[in-house]
């Protein structure tokens, strides 16, 4: 008889109600089941970061966690960035104008800790910046661009809110003159 468990989880908004072994990783559901393999494979053991997602909107090391304690939870990978249409999500358009990425094994797990960041620091310094990417080792940039990117993102973000709600203000005076 097969020990399967059923789970229910949202990965990037869509609800997957699956039978999973035990044993089996987070980290592999998505990438060999769910084939989102923007999640990469490194060390496997919780210290390069590069499987970094989102699990109820908190940084975790998806290597670290058995998928059947997915059950219930919002998931999110960097395939929630981005559009289908190939339209850069801001933080994707930072790193790739301000060079935050060479090889790129690193950026999957770079990009969803800038994401989880910018929601609670919109508007970074370097050195929370360099903080919040602490956990994820990149082998390739030295680190300056990331840093660089994380806040270039913030910025752009920033920005692009307040012109959001300059134009909604616009708009509703507008309505009511
Ligand atoms: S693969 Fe998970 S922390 Fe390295
Ligand atoms: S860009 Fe190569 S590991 Fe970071």
């Amino acid at each position: 008889m097969s020990d399967k468990q059923r789970i229910t989880v949202t990965v990037n908004d869509q609800e997957h109600d699956l039978l999973v072994e035990p044993r089996t990783l987070a980290l592999d559901l998505l990438r060999d089941e769910l084939r989102l393999t923007g999640t990469h494979a490194g060390c496997e053991q919780g210290v390069c970061g590069a499987c970094t997602i989102l699990v109820d909107g908190k940084i975790t090391r998806a290597c670290l966690m058995f998928a059947v304690q997915l059950d219930g939870c919002s998931v999110e990978t960097v395939e929630s960035l981005g559009s289908p249409d190939g339209t850069m999500h801001p933080i994707q358009r930072a790193f790739s104008e301000n060079h935050g990425l060479q090889c790129g094994f690193c950026t999957p797990g770079m990009l969803m800790v800038t994401q989880e960041l910018l929601r609670r620091e919109p508007r970074p310094d370097a050195e929370t910046a360099r903080a919040a990417i602490a956990g994820n080792h990149c082998r390739c940039t030295g680190y300056q661009h990331i840093v660089a990117s994380v806040c270039a993102a913030g910025r752009a973000m920033s920005e692009a809110e307040h012109q959001h709600v300059d134009r909604q203000d616009v708009e509703h005076q507008g309505a009511r003159a």
